[in-house]
């Protein structure tokens, strides 16, 4: 991964700290994080595209830590629950910086948002519409979530932008919950200012023409909107959904080819549209922190039989990606050098199921008890995605900076586990 080398003795600094170092401090599993590249990150976002306002979706990764260092980096902030929210407002996040996502908020979620003051809440469905109306005060900033119909080439799992999965408002005329009816739906809600239009065509998606062609249905549906309702919306929020590599020889996604493209369909660079510039808000959450984290296990036990498994002391409860994407991902050795020629094994996790795999990879012959693994890219979506399952404890995330380490999140312990069962 970016942000690590391989330094002396088979050792492998992450962001200045030996890893073998950090594993003996903090113990294993552990979420490693480089404060350094998610800042660094966020600021290529910005630079990239310095028009558009950038928040993070903290679905990916969502600690005090984190959203700090995403607010300081300028970024605002995509939160899809009240929980999320109760974080930003413990580190102060500027409560109009925020955006609340979801297709079912409940009334917390909802009330929450209206304490804080969230800067903008993306509606989702009718009932929606009327249970906001009912409750907000003032004139609550809204974005109405469209499905463009547009594919992000991804797993079906997160595929968000097509007609038969149940985010956005479809434009198919002869369904209900429709574009159309929400536009009438929000304004008649005095309590409601519409703002502009949202959508999410997918995650883990590399195609940046996917992107395009996105950017350009949803400027058709402004220019409808104008023309059917007088009314000209400002705010373009494009989501996220940004692919990062995984494994060796994946596609990194494009990051200047996408805001080439963005600028060019929204008429940024060549203004062919008889509509103002929107207002162009987009949310990477996996993209900003994942390549920014690895995890570090213990191996526990080599098995050979007619395959070699490599049985490590976590698994599908701190990365359940591999069962629930088909994600696949690499590891290696770290805190040894070793000669031993390499040959496919199979890296597997402590839990009692087949499909609680890691990664498909060559390893060292030699590797054995007690060594250490590192698997690379985990900084999204694997914290938050822990679950306690076999009443595994949730590994610590520890930030990692100039090779000074400090704990983020602890290791939950048995007494966190027996506190609720
Ligand atoms: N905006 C909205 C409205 C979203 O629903 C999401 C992700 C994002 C932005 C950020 O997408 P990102 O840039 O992080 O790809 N657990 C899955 C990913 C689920 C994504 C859900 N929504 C995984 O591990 O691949």
């Amino acid at each position: 991964p970016q942000g690590t080398r391989l330094g002396e003795g088979g050792e492998l600094l992450f962001a200045g700290a030996p890893v073998s170092h950090l594993a003996a401090r903090f113990g294993t599993p552990a979420y490693l994080l480089d404060e350094e590249q998610v800042r660094n990150t966020a600021r290529a976002y910005r630079r990239a595209l310095p028009e558009a306002d950038v928040a993070f979706a903290s679905k990916a990764l969502c600690t005090r830590a984190v959203l700090r260092w995403v607010a300081e980096e300028g970024l605002s902030l995509d939160t899809c629950s009240a929980g999320e929210i109760a974080v930003a407002r413990a580190v102060g996040f500027p409560a109009e910086r925020i955006l609340l996502h979801g297709n079912a908020k409940t009334p917390e979620d909802l009330k929450a948002a209206l304490q804080y003051g969230v800067g903008r809440i993306v509606l989702d469905s009718l009932d929606e519409v009327e249970q906001l109306g009912a409750l907000a005060h003032g004139a609550q900033r809204v974005l109405i979530r469209v499905t463009p119909g547009v594919s992000g080439d991804t797993h079906a799992a997160i595929t968000t932008g097509t007609e038969g999965q149940k985010f956005g408002f479809s434009l198919r005329p002869d369904v209900r919950d429709n574009v159309d009816r929400a536009v009438a739906a929000v304004l008649s809600q005095p309590s409601l200012q519409l703002t502009g239009l949202h959508c999410h065509i997918g995650s883990q998606v590399s195609r940046v023409d996917r992107y395009e062609e996105a950017a350009r249905k949803m400027v058709e549906v402004l220019v409808r909107i104008r023309d059917q309702y007088g009314i000209t919306l400002r705010d373009l929020d494009l989501g996220g959904g940004h692919a990062v590599p995984y494994a060796d020889r994946e596609a990194s996604f494009d990051l200047d080819g996408y805001a080439r493209r963005l600028r060019v369909a929204l008429g940024y660079e060549c203004s062919s549209q008889d509509f103002p510039l929107p207002r162009l808000t987009i949310e990477p959450g996996r993209a900003i922190v994942g390549p920014a984290g690895i995890t570090v296990y213990r191996v526990c036990a080599v098995k050979r039989g007619a395959r070699t498994f490599v049985a490590v002391d976590g698994g599908m409860s701190d990365n359940p990606r591999p069962a629930l994407y088909g994600a696949r991902y690499t590891a290696r050795l770290v805190g040894r050098r070793t000669k031993a020629a390499r040959t496919p094994m199979t890296v597997v996790g402590r839990h009692c199921e087949s499909g609680d795999v890691l990664a498909d990879v060559c390893l060292p012959d030699d590797i054995h008890v007690g060594d250490l693994l590192a698997v690379p890219c985990t900084g999204a979506y694997h914290h938050s995605l822990a679950s306690n399952y076999n009443l595994v404890g949730r590994p610590p995330l520890v930030g990692v900076r100039d090779g000074h380490a400090t704990l983020l999140v602890r290791r939950e312990t048995e007494e966190d586990l027996l506190r609720r069962c």
